[in-house]
């Protein structure tokens, strides 16, 4: 029997953390939106609300059912308040240093038998469990953006994780209306080892003057078929998030090919972030 997973603590409520805490809410699941940041905690949870408005207003759930949604999440600014959890997913700042520090404390404060899961785009699953006492609890649960609309997750095993810390995460990814895909530890694992050059091969067209911004995004939607053109998904995903991918998989492979574009490094320097600042390769009001 895999054990079920009743009480899970999101740690981040950025966009992916917020998302990630909507739909374990939406699945019944009790959970504890933690952030180090109340303001940011405060703002995960508006964009939950307005969420679950959005799908009231369209017929798709009632208003009690959205009560009983938001009645399931508890904001946090204090790891603590996870302590009884079965399981936490990390969705914090892409960041090695970031991560392996609320790793540690996670396995301090948490339950012996607790899972420990990462939504990392890109950092590896076996160097973030090695700094716990358990390693073969501790996983990769990747999920997409926005959470609440994309069917994948991409489960990553670490080197020591064992059969059943992943039968149990697939069985919570399906329990959350996801369809679970199995992918082992190397860089980028499969999604962004794929995704991310076509992304700065787009942004390396827009620094030589290839084509603009527009012309690329058209290019990609018409001619390839792409819902969303690889700058105005770059955008959406965060420039920030972007570097940080390419990094890792230029460190990881120590292949050229895996370098960073310049204009992505300054667009980042400049807080040129996409979306969440307003301003990326577009400007959003
Ligand atoms: N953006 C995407 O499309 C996407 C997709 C899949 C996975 N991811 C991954 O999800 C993670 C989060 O990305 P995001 O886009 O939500 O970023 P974001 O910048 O929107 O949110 C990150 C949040 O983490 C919080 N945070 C930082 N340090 C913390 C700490 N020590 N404890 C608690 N909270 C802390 C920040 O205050 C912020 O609210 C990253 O690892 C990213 O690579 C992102």
């Amino acid at each position: 029997m895999v054990p079920s997973v009743e009480k899970l603590l999101v740690v981040g409520a950025g966009q992916m953390g917020n998302g990630i805490a909507q739909v374990a809410a939406a699945a019944g699941l009790q959970v504890v939106l933690n952030d180090v940041n109340a303001e940011f905690a405060e703002r995960g949870l508006a964009n939950i609300q307005k969420n679950l408005a959005r799908s009231v207003e369209k017929g798709k759930l009632s208003t009690e059912d959205m009560n009983a949604v938001l009645s399931r999440i508890r904001l946090s600014t204090s790891l603590q308040d996870g302590a009884d959890c079965d399981m936490a997913v990390e969705a914090a700042t892409e960041n090695m240093e970031i991560k392996t520090n609320i790793f540690r404390q996670l396995d301090d404060l948490l339950p012996e038998r607790a899972i420990l899961a990462t939504n990392t785009s890109s950092l590896p699953i076996t160097e973030i469990a090695a700094v716990t006492k358990r390693p073969e609890q501790v996983i990769g649960m990747h999920f997409m953006n926005p959470v609440p609309v994309m069917k994948l997750v991409e489960v990553i095993r670490g080197l020591a994780t064992s059969d059943e810390v992943y039968e149990t995460v697939r069985a919570l990814a399906e329990r959350m209306g996801k369809t679970a895909v199995e992918v082992n530890d190397f860089p980028g694992f499969v999604s962004n080892r794929i995704l991310l050059p076509m992304i700065n091969e787009a942004i390396y067209c827009v620094y030589e003057g290839v084509a603009t911004p527009e012309a690329i995004d058209e290019v990609m939607k018409l001619g390839m078929n792409h819902p969303m053109g690889p700058l105005t998904l770059a955008d959406f995903i965060g420039l920030d998030t972007c570097l940080a991918i390419m990094e890792v998989l230029y460190e990881g492979f120590r292949d050229s090919k895996y370098r960073p574009c310049p204009l992505l490094r300054k667009y980042v320097k400049a807080g040129w972030l996409g979306r969440k600042t307003g301003r990326g390769f577009y400007v959003y009001s």
